[in-house]
């Protein structure tokens, strides 16, 4: 009895998305912690405010975090003598801001030891980061993440989607992970904010098909331009805005930028070549439309894979897996 009562709880709230993140609650250390989440966001507000990028590097690293293991904290942990870890596999080109994720959690052990985990850290740090320029919470995050143990760099590169994944692989890459179409169109709209390095597209410049020539899917005005960024298909250190023009500011610009046929990877073009998905493309132009679905999407990318309970660990310094 006891059991389909909370089974029809669980179905009747599960359609106001109240289930969606299994195990994970909203403000989970009310009790154990009350100020961690003022003290994420406090700290990492102060970082942002000095460092513009730092948003794209922490939706970056959560998004890795996610799919490597679940949102466990993994990406955070260094390699060892023994293992090389997530963060050393070649996808992790320009992850950083790990020293954020470390001086938050300073701050939170000397409030609370042993309470908040870095998975949580990373998941509110992320949106944090991102929200600092609205001076609100653009989207929920539920709380309760335990941390990992293990960080394998070959599981990053397996789970990890390339730029040069085409619609096929990246609808398979998200559906490995419970999500849809729909998520895959609405999580890349996080690419109206960062840069990608030279390497990560420079084959759509030079040698698109091995005979020397260009990708027809990109704007050829574009494309001379990106030749005067990346000179040759060996620059490996420079960086091209992603939405051009507009990669520090949070909004709808990646969706325009991909109907003037200007998306920066393979990845962010195939989403036209399909048409349920460039479907989703013209409605996320609209700005309330895509806030609405990003805050949605987060909330399941943020639910993948989660240890909670008694499962994992609460890591004392998010780099190190505990000694004991
Ligand atoms: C759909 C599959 C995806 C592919 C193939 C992809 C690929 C990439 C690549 C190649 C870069 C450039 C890295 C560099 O050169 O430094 C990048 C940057 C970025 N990605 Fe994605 N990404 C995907 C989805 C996502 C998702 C789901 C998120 C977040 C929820 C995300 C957030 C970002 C951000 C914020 C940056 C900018 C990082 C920076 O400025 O340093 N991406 N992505
Ligand atoms: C967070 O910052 C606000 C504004 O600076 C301050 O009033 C508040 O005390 C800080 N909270 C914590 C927990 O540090
Ligand atoms: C852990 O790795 C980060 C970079 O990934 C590095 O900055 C940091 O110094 C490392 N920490 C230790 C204690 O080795
Ligand atoms: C690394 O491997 C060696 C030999 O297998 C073992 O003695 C050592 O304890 C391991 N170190 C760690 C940190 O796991
Ligand atoms: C990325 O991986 C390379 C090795 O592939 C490593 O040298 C570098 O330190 C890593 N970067 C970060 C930020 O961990
Ligand atoms: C996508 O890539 C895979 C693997 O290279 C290939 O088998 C498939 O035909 C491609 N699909 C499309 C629609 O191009
Ligand atoms: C996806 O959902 C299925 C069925 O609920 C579950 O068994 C599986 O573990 C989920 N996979 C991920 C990556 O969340
Ligand atoms: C272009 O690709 C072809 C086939 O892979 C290769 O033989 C050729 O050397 C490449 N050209 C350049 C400039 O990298
Ligand atoms: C690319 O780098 C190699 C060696 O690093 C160099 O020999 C070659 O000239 C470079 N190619 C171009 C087009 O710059
Ligand atoms: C390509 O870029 C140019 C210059 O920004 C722009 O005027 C044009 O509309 C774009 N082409 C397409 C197909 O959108």
């Amino acid at each position: 009895m006891n059991v389909n009562i909370l089974l029809v709880a669980c179905v009747v709230s599960g359609i106001l998305g109240a289930c969606q993140g299994g195990q994970l609650r909203k403000n989970f250390y009310k009790n154990t912690c009350p100020s961690a989440e003022e003290i994420v966001r406090n700290v990492t507000w102060n970082h942002v405010s000095s460092n513009p990028n730092l948003p794209a590097k922490l939706l970056r690293m959560h998004f890795h975090d996610c799919f490597v293991r679940g949102c466990d904290g993994s990406v955070l942990l260094n390699s060892t003598a023994n293992n090389t870890a997530e963060k050393d596999a070649a996808p992790n080109l320009s992850l950083a801001g790990f020293n954020v994720i470390d001086d938050i959690k300073e701050n939170l052990e000397n409030k609370c030891p042993g309470i908040v985990s870095c998975a949580d850290i990373l998941a509110l740090a992320a949106r944090d980061s991102v929200s600092f320029q609205f001076k609100r919470s653009l989207w929920k995050v539920l709380t309760g993440r335990r941390d990992g143990t293990i960080s394998r760099t070959r599981e990053a590169l397996i789970n990890i989607p390339p730029p040069v994944f085409n619609f096929t692989q990246l609808k398979q890459s998200f559906a490995s992970k419970n999500l849809t179409v729909h998520d895959l169109v609405v999580l890349s709209g996080s690419h109206t904010i960062g840069v990608g390095h030279c390497p990560t597209f420079s084959n759509r410049l030079y040698n698109f098909t091995g005979k020397g020539d260009q990708d027809p899917s990109l704007n050829a005005t574009y494309a001379a331009f990106l030749k005067t960024k990346c000179p040759s298909l060996n620059d490996t250190t420079t960086t091209v805005e992603m939405d051009p023009g507009s990669s520090l500011k949070f909004d709808t610009g990646y969706y325009a930028t991909l109907k003037q046929q200007k998306g920066l990877f393979q990845s962010d073009a195939a989403l036209l070549t399909n048409k349920g998905a460039a479907n989703i493309v013209q409605e996320l132009g609209d700005n309330d439309k895509f806030f609405t679905e990003f805050a949605q999407s987060m909330v399941r990318m943020g639910a993948i894979e989660v240890l909670t309970g008694t499962s994992g660990e609460i890591r004392s310094k998010c780099w190190a897996v505990n000694s004991n």
